[in-house]
């Protein structure tokens, strides 16, 4: 593993030798029951954004975290805009994490979930059209579905005049998704702070400044602040942080 990619836990307890695939799956793992998760990269200043996009904040080590994450859950939960705006593809994972996930009694893929109000969704994106798992899509009881998307994803409706997300996750839940990871956007992840639903927050803080201009890492209607302590922080060899918050 070369220098760039190494991650290491600093905190808590002394600082650890690089930390292989199976130490990180087992520092972040699946909780005991129903479980959110949400993971987000920042720059140092707290953008959600360069140029426009998540990508220039996520180096190496991000990545290899991000993966890792998508190997350990059941759904994974995504805004439209998010989906829309950063292209999303299908959910793919390599074939070494497949397996590990078939010797933990785990469907081979994670099923993609996204949450909107409008329905206005391509069907021929990838991230339905050539999914490996039938997404399920979760809006509000009159939006109006785009011609070809019942045929790609299932379309679960809950709330009248807004995405009600604690009974849309309670419906993810009675079809066995019980571990949610959240890849957000910001006003999903405002939306879920307000609604006191979100278990666990993995952000990695990446070593740059981004400067004025792009939004933070959650947006939408304010709600009051909540404590979420410290689990562990680990270092990568790029100069980027990973944080883990837990309640
Ligand atoms: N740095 C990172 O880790 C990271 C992660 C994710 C995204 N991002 C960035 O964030 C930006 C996208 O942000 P965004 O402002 O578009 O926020 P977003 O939360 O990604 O998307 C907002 C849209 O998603 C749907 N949605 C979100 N919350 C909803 C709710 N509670 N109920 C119903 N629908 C909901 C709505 O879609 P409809 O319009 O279909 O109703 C809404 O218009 C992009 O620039 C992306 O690159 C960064």
């Amino acid at each position: 593993m070369s220098g760039e990619m190494s991650i290491r836990r600093i905190w808590p307890a002394p600082a650890s030798p690089p930390l292989d695939d199976a130490e990180l799956t087992a520092l972040y793992g699946r909780a005991e029951g129903p479980h959110l998760r949400v993971n987000f990269v920042a720059s140092l200043d707290g953008a959600v954004t360069l140029q426009g996009y998540s990508a220039g904040l996520s180096g190496e080590p991000d990545k290899r975290v991000f993966g890792l994450l998508r190997m350990l859950c059941d759904g994974l939960v995504v805004a439209a805009g998010t989906l829309r705006h950063e292209g999303y593809r299908a959910v793919r994972l390599s074939e070494p994490r497949r397996a590990w996930r078939r010797e933990h009694g785990l469907a081979e893929y994670p099923t993609l979930v996204v949450v909107s109000g409008s329905l206005g969704l391509d069907p021929a994106q990838a991230a339905f059209a050539g999914a490996p798992v039938r997404p399920v899509v979760l809006t509000r009881v009159d939006a109006q579905a785009p011609p070809g998307l019942a045929e790609v994803a299932e379309v679960v409706r809950c709330g009248d005049d807004r995405v009600d997300l604690a009974a849309g996750l309670a419906e993810l839940r009675r079809r066995g998704l019980d571990q949610l990871l959240c890849e957000g956007g910001p006003h999903l992840f405002g939306a879920l702070t307000a609604a006191d639903l979100v278990d666990e927050v993995c952000l990695t803080v990446a070593p740059l400044l981004a400067g004025a201009g792009p939004g933070r890492i959650t947006a939408g209607e304010p709600s009051p602040p909540r404590d979420l302590p410290l689990r562990h922080v680990l270092a990568a060899g790029d100069g980027s942080l990973m944080l883990r918050y837990t309640r």
